[in-house]
């Protein structure tokens, strides 16, 4: 029956992590996976999550189905987080927001969805994205192209040959654009790129669908929405998949969701519709635990501040970390430019290491990154970043 299947060749980012904890060597440093780990290398379980979780408990109640769309107040809190309370896209009734497994879930109902409702679209990628993309895109039957994003000479945008890619393309094409914190570059769109990619979005009538999994991790929770809310404010039709994974440190409880901004609020009660029955096809309904979760850090006024200030403190210590690095690597090796450490934001930063160098950077010094040469910035702390640039150094030097 199964002579037939094809072995898997694994996850490019899983299987590192797997390779990871396989080793041995006492001091490895994992600079794989988008996870943030603290100063003594843990996973943080953040006061506020803690919080909320005592309170859930203590609060008991049963474990029934959520609706397809999840919970209530989860999705309530998840729409105006994204565009601000009182923005008039929710005061109108635009925005269909629904609870999913992660945002992998939200994208996935939103990939399924478009593929029902936009069968003739194509898909189209930064060059590059999250490998995920293109597979969970395919996996829904699209044609998954990209377009010029990453400036490998400056480490910084192609932003002209964006635009014109983009300007080229027919209507209704699907554009995943990453709202902040770009995986795997950390290259972002200032404010006024953006103001100045929406008119393209708009006159060549193509549907935005935002990834944003690492709000809070750029400049601040309202500052790394700024696309969200101009692309809402400009009229556009869009998706966006937000993601707590990583802004909660909840990973597995798979805390995420999916919000279509529609040109009416009878077009949204449409586009809801479609998506409740995307959901029911695929898993039925999101986790309660997940949504009580988010739901109650942003719910309450207090948990919300301390989880704020807790992001602000995960935020800080990255910067920190892209400091520390960039100067231990430009001491090295005063000759080279390691400005983009410092010009990129988020979790990741592009390297420029080769997949070879990768490779020795791992078998010689146990540091684990992707071969495509994305670090985490986020699993550096004061004890093994000397270390790391070390390494580093002595590959480029090789
Ligand atoms: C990453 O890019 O490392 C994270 O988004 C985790 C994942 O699921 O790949």
């Amino acid at each position: 029956m199964f002579e037939h299947v094809q072995p898997y060749a694994g996850d490019p980012i899983f299987a590192l992590v797997d390779a990871f904890n396989a080793d041995p060597r006492p001091a490895k440093v994992n600079l794989s996976i988008g996870i943030y780990f603290d100063e003594q290398g843990r996973l943080p379980v953040l006061p506020s999550v803690m919080q909320a979780e005592s309170h859930i408990l203590a609060a008991g109640g049963p474990k029934g189905y959520l609706p397809m769309e999840g919970d209530a107040a989860c999705r309530a809190e998840v729409a105006k987080l994204l565009l601000g309370a009182d923005h008039p896209a929710i005061r109108q009734g635009r925005v269909a927001s629904i609870q999913t497994v992660g945002s992998s879930g939200g994208l996935k109902v939103g990939a399924d969805f478009l593929k029902t409702w936009l069968p003739e679209a194509q898909v189209w990628v930064s060059d590059p994205t999250w490998d995920n993309h293109r597979s969970m895109f395919e996996g829904s039957g699209f044609v998954v192209n990209t377009y010029p994003y990453f400036d490998a000479t400056t480490g910084g945008l192609r932003f002209e040959a964006m635009l014109a890619a983009l300007r080229s393309l027919p209507s209704r094409s699907i554009v995943l654009l990453h709202a902040c914190c770009h995986n795997p570059t950390g290259v972002d769109l200032s404010a006024a790129q953006w103001d100045a990619l929406i008119p393209v979005l708009r006159e060549r009538a193509l549907l935005p669908y935002l990834d944003l999994a690492y709000q809070g991790f750029g400049d601040g929770m309202d500052e790394d929405a700024y696309a969200v809310r101009a692309l809402a404010s400009a009229g556009l039709t869009f998706f966006v998949a937000n993601s707590f994974s990583k802004s909660m440190s909840v990973y597995g409880e798979r805390c995420g969701a999916l919000s279509a901004v529609c040109a009416s609020a009878a077009e949204a009660a449409l586009v809801m519709g479609q998506l409740r029955f995307t959901v029911r096809r695929l898993y039925s309904s999101p986790g309660i635990h997940a949504a009580k979760i988010v739901a109650h850090v942003l719910g309450d006024a207090d948990l919300r501040l301390l989880w704020q200030t807790e992001l602000a403190a995960m935020r800080e210590r990255i910067l920190a970390m892209r400091h520390a690095l960039h100067a231990r690597l430009q001491a090295l090796l005063p000759g080279r430019d390691f400005g983009y450490l410092l010009s990129q934001r988020g979790m990741f930063s592009y390297t420029g290491l080769s997949a070879a160098q990768v490779d020795e950077l791992r078998e010689q010094h146990a540091v684990y990154l992707l071969r495509s040469g994305r670090v985490c910035i986020a699993g550096l702390n004061t004890a093994n970043v000397a270390r790391t640039a070390e390494a580093i150094a002595s590959v480029l030097s090789a």
